[in-house]
């Protein structure tokens, strides 16, 4: 049929999923999604754990957030760690494969510019900063999934090395997250701002 000729699937799942499926292939190979979830987020909980406890070290660019993602996922997706090949929307478009590495950069440049937001020891400022940072890094979504949970991490660690203030993103809500992520792709980070103050937490 001409519509199933013209069809055209933003999200190509074809290289991720096994086939028909909108199941990320996967290195447990489960072929349910629900039982991949759970174990998909204990593996990636269990990882975390060790890596908040001793951070990757990096210099906040983008293979510092793949060597992140690498290890949060490294039990669970062969592409851990690499950026994704397909170009991907929830609503939202995100970065269109090509200009991950160069939109990142632009990012690596700004927190160089800001000194890595060490200066900063005022939480409101923080917060805004740390809201433009996340809104921009979610725009690109380097990774076929897992963005959400490496980025967490990545701004914890800014958080960590600016020695000012620690971040305990369990003080607020998926739900919140999905709300402030969808306002920052329209450049509102009013939101973001108020999320990320209640969760920034001052260094005695
Ligand atoms: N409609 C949207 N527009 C923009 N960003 C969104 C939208 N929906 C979700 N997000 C962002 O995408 C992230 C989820 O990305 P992904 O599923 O790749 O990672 P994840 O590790 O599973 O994330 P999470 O643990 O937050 O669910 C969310 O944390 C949120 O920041
Ligand atoms: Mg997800």
């Amino acid at each position: 049929m001409m519509d199933e000729y013209y069809r055209y699937e933003y999200e190509d799942n074809g290289q991720y999923c096994y086939p028909h499926t909108h199941i990320l292939k996967n290195k447990l190979d489960i072929h349910d999604k629900e039982q991949l979830f759970k174990a998909e987020q204990e593996l990636s909980s269990a990882r975390y754990f060790e890596i908040s406890q001793r951070p990757i070290p990096g210099d906040f660019s983008l293979q510092h957030l793949c060597a992140i993602h690498r290890y949060l996922f490294q039990d669970i997706y062969e592409w851990a760690g690499k950026i994704r090949t397909v170009d991907i929307s929830k609503g939202t478009i995100f970065c269109l494969t090509q200009f991950i590495e160069i939109e990142f950069k632009k990012v690596h440049d700004w927190i160089i510019a800001n000194n890595y937001l060490k200066d900063i020891d005022d939480k409101e400022e923080m917060a805004k900063k740390l809201a433009y940072l996340i809104g921009e890094i979610n725009m690109i979504h380097p990774f076929r999934e897992g963005n959400g949970r490496a980025q967490r991490v990545f701004i914890e660690y800014i958080c960590k090395n600016s020695n000012h203030f620690d971040i305990d993103f369990s003080k607020t809500t998926k739900n919140d997250m999905i709300l402030a992520s969808k306002e920052s792709s329209v450049l509102n980070y009013g939101p973001f701002e108020e999320l990320l103050y209640k969760c920034l937490v001052d260094i005695k």
